[in-house]
């Protein structure tokens, strides 16, 4: 694309680049006001990366093509990192940790003494503690502006609230899923038909930048603290012992560090981790090697990118050759036929694995997977088995290439591939594999919460012929469940009891439960919120639909099309005669709600409860995409428009006709409030979302 320039029309296009980039980085980071669109940015951003490949020497430290990527998420308020977040540079051989070892010797002499720490995968953030008391958690961002995350790091236990003494400092660490809790929420995602988390890594990423922090609080997050960046009091002079300071703080330091002045026994420390590190209940890609005294850290300085007294040795991907046997296909909720590979048993990361996930008949054309093929199978972020290629040059010819059959493998209906699609979906809606994992769904924990009915006891119920639909579960008797293999008469009666409970449940979960498409959690709760009852939602055309924010025309198609089926109707009408609740008992109502950790809207004062709100004007402090979130996670709802439903506007800087239609409207007699971004702010810290945040973000800024 750049082949042809002139280094001086390189230079002077890098330059007119590196202008450009910046200007445009200013209005998105400081400004919030964005001219151009991602794809526009990543645009210019690769133009400039391809010139400075082609013109190394023209590269300067201060191109914004030498920061670490990644934008702050829309909705997050941005905080500037007073002290950069850098990275780490990589090494994947003894010879580049020896080759940094010389580096390190050349420049502080020869009595160095090495940390060796576990490079935890997940994400970098950072903590902020005042006077003891945890005050900011952002993540990274780019470096030097990231997101303040303050309500999400709040529901991290292993984070302290407060520090054994009221001292101020800032800490980096790393935030990381364990793995027990990233399998289940793999597992109940799968259950869900919801795409999975890659890795752990991903899995922290999402989490942490989930916008309502009840979700965050769910997913079972970790951190361990790796760095001290500040501090208002005199500290140790090892990083070493920084580390047992801080442990004595309260904050969580990983237990797994080792001193060394040798980098031969660094080496061999790398070594002895290499299978061990599989044993852990965290992943790890990696061994992080800092040179000790913060004196030598000082004299080693900083490239442009990172600290020259650091590197990270990075573990390779392990991986391991077996034959494939068979490709298992199995029926999901929406009747998407998934491929998967079962193999001969291997030894890989610390665990035995014979299967892998194949997701598409596509990825098996690419990767030209045959049955009794030879293949490389490895685990991606150490957790999720893959097949990585088939070794063709070892065939016998007895392999056979994969041909998605035309029948459902579970009912032998047909199946259908829509154009747009990559998946196979067997088109019969009574197809039992389809029905098992349409109860196993409704039952689930962000369902129906119906607590016992497992995956086990859904098969059985389904093979005795007790149950062939959701709405079976609710006339199940303890007498019938008995009969179970394996069911006990306390299991049964607690079964039975668990399924009763479920009947009190809120809207929102049985809609989930209900297993529309498209239709997520999230979509739910708005939904049960807007509507208030399963029957005005099922008679709302897709206008009334779509005028739901949130709520696009696909989604709304999807619900008018499910509560046009007569065979979804009769589910529907049947779980209504059990008895079912069909109306949204509030934000935090339900006997379920419970599960929501406790760390739900219940404990909060919230001034937008079951209030409908709406947003106009210039909010100085953060966006009102933004603010929406906060009053809806408060349990309000936000419209677009003005009316006699109205009860709050919130009106910021050159509030228009909205406002004045608000006033019309009080001038009449409504209860309708106006409040400034000053009350609004007031009310969300009262209720204990974001607004430290959105106050350090306006300081940062040198703001109001
Ligand atoms: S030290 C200035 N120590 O790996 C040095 N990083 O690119 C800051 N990481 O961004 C990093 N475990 O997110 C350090 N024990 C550890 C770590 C660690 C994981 C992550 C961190 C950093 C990346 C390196």
């Amino acid at each position: 694309m750049t082949q042809g320039h002139t280094e001086a029309e390189a230079q002077r296009r890098i330059v007119a680049l590196r202008d450009e980039i910046n200007r445009h980085n200013r209005l998105y980071y400081e400004l919030d006001q964005p001219e151009i669109s991602d794809a526009a940015w990543d645009a210019l951003m690769r133009e400039l990366l391809a010139l400075e490949a082609e013109f190394p020497h023209l590269v300067t430290p201060d191109s914004p093509s030498q920061r670490v990527g990644g934008k702050p998420a829309e909705g997050f308020v941005k905080v500037r990192h007073e002290i950069p977040m850098l990275s780490l540079a990589n090494a994947y051989s003894p010879e580049e940790m020896r080759e940094f070892d010389r580096r390190v010797r050349e420049l502080v002499g020869d009595a160095v003494t090495y940390v060796c720490e576990l490079k935890i995968d997940g994400l970098a953030v950072s903590l902020r503690y005042e006077d003891g008391v945890l005050v900011r958690g952002a993540t990274r961002g780019d470096g030097e502006t990231g997101e303040d995350i303050t309500a999400n790091i709040r529901t991290i236990r292993s984070v302290p609230l407060r520090l054994s003494q009221p001292i101020t400092l800032e800490v980096r660490g790393e935030a990381y899923l364990p793995k027990p809790a990233f399998e289940q929420l793999n597992a109940a995602r799968e259950a869900r038909g919801e795409p999975l988390f890659a890795n752990p890594r991903n899995a922290a990423a999402g989490s942490l930048r989930q916008l309502d922090p009840k979700v965050a609080a769910r997913r079972g997050l970790a951190v361990f603290v790796y760095a001290l960046a500040d501090a208002s009091v005199p500290t140790p002079e090892t990083h070493s012992e920084a580390l047992r300071w801080l442990a004595s703080l309260g904050l969580p330091i990983n237990p797994e560090t080792a001193v060394y002045t040798e980098i031969e026994s660094v080496l061999h420390h790398i070594e002895s981790w290499a299978q061990r590190r599989h044993e852990l209940p965290y992943a790890t890609d990696g061994m992080v090697v800092k040179v000790d005294r913060f004196a030598a850290q000082q004299r080693l300085g900083f490239t442009a990118k990172s600290p020259r007294w650091a590197i990270a040795y990075k573990y390779a991907a392990e991986q391991a050759e077996t034959t494939l046997r068979e490709i298992l296909l199995t029926v999901g909720r929406t009747g998407v036929v998934t491929p998967t590979a079962v193999f001969h048993p291997v030894q890989l990361a610390g665990t035995t694995v014979s299967r892998a996930s194949l997701h598409n008949e596509d990825l098996i054309r690419e990767r030209d997977i045959r049955v009794g093929d030879t293949i490389v199978v490895q685990k991606a972020g150490d957790i999720i088995p893959e097949v990585v290629r088939s070794l063709p040059e070892r065939r016998t010819g007895a392999e056979v290439p994969f041909a998605m059959p035309s029948a459902c493998p579970a009912c032998g209906e047909r199946l259908l591939r829509l154009p747009e699609e990559a998946a196979w979906r067997c088109v019969n809606p009574s197809c039992p594999a389809q029905v098992r994992e349409r109860i196993i769904h409704f039952a689930s924990r962000d369902a129906m919460n119906i607590e016992g009915l497992g995956e086990q006891w859904v098969s059985q119920l389904m093979d005795a012929g007790l149950v062939r639909d959701a709405a079976d579960l609710y006339q199940l008797t303890a007498p019938q469940l008995t009969q179970l293999e394996r069911m006990g008469e306390k299991s049964a009666a607690n079964l039975v009891a668990a399924i009763e409970r479920s009947k009190g449940n809120s809207l929102e979960r049985l809609l989930f439960g209900l297993g529309i498409r498209l239709v997520g959690e999230k979509a739910a709760r708005t939904l049960a919120r807007h509507f208030g009852t399963l029957d005005a939602l099922a008679s709302a055309d897709v206008a009334a639909l779509t005028e739901v924010p949130d709520i696009g025309p696909k989604m709304a198609e999807s619900i008018r099309g499910f509560f046009a089926n007569p065979a979804a109707a009769a589910l529907v009408a049947r779980l209504q005669a059990a008895g079912l609740n069909t109306r949204y008992l509030g934000p935090t109502a339900g006997p379920a709600a419970a599960a929501d950790g406790g760390a739900g809207t219940s404990e909060i004062d919230s001034p937008f409860a079951g209030k409908t709100v709406v947003l106009t004007g210039t909010l100085s402090r953060f966006d009102r995409k933004q603010a929406s979130e906060w009053v809806e996670q408060l349990g309000g709802t936000v419209t677009g428009s003005v009316s006699k439903n109205t009860d709050i506007l919130i009106a910021g800087e050159k509030a228009g006709s909205k406002l004045a239609k608000a006033e019309q409207l009080q001038a009449t007699g409504a209860p309708l409030e106006v409040w400034d971004e000053e009350r609004f702010v007031a009310a969300l810290r009262k209720a204990g979302m974001a607004p430290d945040g959105a106050e350090g973000a306006a300081d940062a800024r040198g703001g109001d």
